[in-house]
């Protein structure tokens, strides 16, 4: 019977607020689904953690975590996995750096993590490791003896190798990630970048459209997973919210006005200043809008003590009071920028309020905000996505207005064409969307990928995802895994 161990930096502990981010959501909807343990840091740093994982069990999973050590983590996670690989994975080489000693924390990280799972694991154990926190760990659990299928998804974009070299010791990340058994990515453009860095690094050649590669006799396999949401639950959430105390003062507040979202970690990836200049633009060329719309922007605090994140989070203060300054009648303020946090529920609910949903990241892996925003719509009288084609989501919601981030003028005249557009054209373009994110759920993704990991196959046959490591792969029923038990 095979149990699923899902490891992360951050988890969602129960009764705590959810951790931000896609991961969370979609490592705690498998769990729920297949029972297991989550394992990952506690959110506390301490001197002198516990020798052993601190374990609370809830209906069918079990969250185990440890604390880390202050100057550890300062050195793991404002350090190397947010000043040194979060930065260069997305394209921004500018605010990279690389110091020695955050690499060599972020390995001994990685090595108590591993000796900490090697605590938990029972025989017939699969192993699903998350992100770029934790990319050496493969290996590690390797070396200490685990025999189990090991997976790994990047949630966040990966580099062309172009980018990657920037890294000095990038050919030994790359070597860790194949070290894994099934490697997943967002999209065909990470795969193919991945295999780029394994070219690049002189690992292996690999053959076009290749979804193996074969190292000292070990083969991985890699493969696309777009990650998905839940789409029954949000359409649900967003369906109560609506009679919500919250979400209701929001719309009285907005007296008629045509309400604009946008929901973001507050993150210089996701194209804030860019779209906060893009929304000045946009009061300046169609002057008929200012006091008819409302743009909402919240972007809950993230990684506060990485500098780059205070500088943004100081520009993006000073344009919101400029730009406010600038158009704000005693009636009416333009933009409603806000760093607090809100449930999902409620969110849901704002979604679903807003007529335009501004998503236009420089860089994201998907961004499930602009698949969130589709299932909350009301398909009758749906609003428009406005979509950065640098959002992984851009390949399958093509129903969206896709713009370049940098187009102040494009991403201007993309609100005046959304704010504007006849009812069945919203529908025809929604209607799109939908589809795409209900075929490809939460439920695909983890389905999809633990599916190729253990190589399952004792369900009815569905046709396997564009770029999925194997082809003619079985629904993922994973109850018949043994999970859920
Ligand atoms: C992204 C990353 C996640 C991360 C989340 C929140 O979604 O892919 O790994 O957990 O951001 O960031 P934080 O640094 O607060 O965990």
């Amino acid at each position: 019977m095979k149990r699923l161990i899902c490891i992360s930096n951050r988890i969602t502990l129960p009764r705590r607020s959810a951790a931000p981010g896609g991961l969370a959501v979609g490592v705690l909807a498998a769990l729920r689904h297949t029972g297991g343990v989550w394992f990952g840091w506690s959110g506390e740093t301490n001197d002198n953690p516990a020798d052993e994982p601190e374990v609370l069990t809830r209906a069918n999973i079990r969250f185990a975590t440890i604390d880390l050590r202050p100057s550890e983590f300062d050195r793991y996670y404002n350090g190397y996995c947010n000043s040194t690989l979060w930065p260069l994975f997305h394209y921004f080489p500018g605010r990279f750096r690389h110091e020695q000693d955050e690499h060599d924390a972020y390995q001994s990280v990685n090595e108590l993590f591993a000796r900490q799972v090697m605590k938990l694991v029972e025989p017939g154990d699969v192993i699903w490791v998350h992100d770029y926190h934790l990319i050496p760990l493969g290996r590690l659990l390797r070396q200490l003896h685990f025999r189990g299928p090991i997976g790994f998804f990047l949630h966040i974009p990966f580099p062309h190798a172009q980018v990657l070299r920037l890294l000095p010791n990038y050919t030994e990340l790359v070597r860790d990630m194949c070290h894994y058994d099934l490697v997943g990515f967002q999209s065909e453009d990470d795969l193919r970048s991945f295999f780029s860095c394994v070219e690049h690094a002189g690992l292996a050649t690999v053959a076009p459209n290749a979804q193996e590669i074969t190292i000292g006799g070990r083969t991985t396999r890699a493969g696309v997973y777009p990650i998905g949401v839940d789409f029954e639950v949000v359409r649900a959430e967003a369906e109560a919210a609506m009679s919500e105390d919250s979400v209701q003062r929001m719309i009285t507040s907005l007296v008629g006005r045509k309400l604009i979202i946008g929901v973001d970690r507050l993150d210089y990836s996701k194209g804030l200043t860019e779209r906060f200049a893009a929304f000045e633009h946009f009061l300046e060329t169609f002057p008929e809008n200012q006091g008819k719309v409302t743009f909402l922007q919240i972007a809950p605090l993230s990684r506060s003590d990485v500098l780059a994140y205070s500088e943004i989070r100081q520009s993006l203060e000073q344009m919101a009071g400029r730009i406010n300054g600038r158009f704000a009648e005693a009636d009416w303020t333009p933009i409603r920028y806000l760093n607090r946090n809100f449930t999902h529920g409620t969110l849901m609910g704002f979604l679903r309020a807003a007529k335009v949903a501004l998503v236009t990241p420089v860089r994201d892996g998907m961004n499930l905000v602009a698949k969130e925003f589709v299932a909350a719509q009301d398909p009758e009288d749906p609003g428009v996505l406005i979509l950065s084609p640098m959002a992984g989501a851009a390949r399958e919601l093509t129903g969206a207005l896709h713009v370049n981030p940098y187009d102040k003028r494009g991403m201007a005249l993309a609100l005046q064409t959304a704010l504007n557009m006849p009812l069945e054209e919203r529908r025809q373009r929604h209607q799109q969307m939908l589809e795409a994110v209900r075929r490809r759920d939460i439920h695909y993704w983890y389905g999809t990928f633990l599916q190729d990991l253990t190589g399952e196959r004792r369900v009815p046959a569905v046709p396997a995802s564009p770029g999925s490591a194997t082809t003619g792969a079985a629904r993922p029923v994973l109850r018949s895994l043994g999970m859920g038990s």
